[in-house]
């Protein structure tokens, strides 16, 4: 057993996840490095959509449809996953893989820069119960603004890489994601508008309720 950290001993504790697994192939065929989210968090993002009753859930950065998939399997009734996602072929590799997972009908995917599909969204008059952040570092600040407008109460925030692989506490590092995921961070724990835990396994991960 790979008992190299604590994620990786957890997670191993889990039987295989055969759609899962067949997502992670999917990148690993095409050549890319996997960051879709972590496992255990992946299980709390169906967890949490099924402790709300949730029905819409938003993702903002589709990659190869792993954490659409876990959010879709928590979603109940009408289930529907609106994904935003940059580049076509990854929107095409997550719809493919979703498509095999059973869930072609409940995914839409909109492609292009996440901040023009959100205005669209919020001119449609679109409302989510949960969202999931995990797309270009630079734009948290905006995503999160933007997912606080398109939430309906006591919606669900949820935001990937708060520590950017250690960046984020280096002080010599000042990059732009980095400047962006410090007032992210800092956003999530003093907006007034949302409560907020964050959690330090992986690379970090943001929960926020709106009120
Ligand atoms: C990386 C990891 C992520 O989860 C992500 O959303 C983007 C980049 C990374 O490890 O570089
Ligand atoms: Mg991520």
């Amino acid at each position: 057993m790979d008992m190299q950290n604590v994620e990786s001993y957890l997670d191993g504790l889990y039987a295989p996840d055969e759609a899962l697994e067949r997502i992670k192939r999917s990148i690993a065929d095409r050549g890319m490095r996997d960051i879709s989210v972590g496992d255990s968090y992946g299980r709390l993002l169906t967890m949490l959509a099924r402790m709300i009753g949730a029905t819409r859930a938003l993702e903002i950065g589709a990659f190869g449809g792993y954490s659409g998939l876990c959010l879709l399997r928590g979603l109940t009734g009408e289930a529907k996953l609106v994904s935003l996602e940059l580049k076509s072929e990854l929107a095409d590799l997550a719809r493919g893989n979703l498509e095999q997972a059973g869930y072609g009908a409940n995914v839409e995917y909109r492609i292009g820069p996440a901040l023009d599909s959100l205005m669209q969204l919020k001119q449609e008059g679109q409302q989510f119960d949960l969202f999931f952040i995990d797309a270009d570092k630079e734009n948290y600040p905006n995503y999160l603004e933007a997912a606080i407008q398109l939430a309906s109460s006591g919606a669900l925030i949820i935001a990937d890489n708060l520590m950017l692989r250690g960046r984020t506490l280096n002080p010599d590092k000042q990059g732009p994601a980095v400047l962006a995921m410090r007032r992210f961070n800092e956003m999530v724990a003093q907006d007034p508008r949302i409560d907020s835990t964050m959690l330090s396994s992986y690379d970090g991960l943001a929960i926020m309720r709106v009120k």
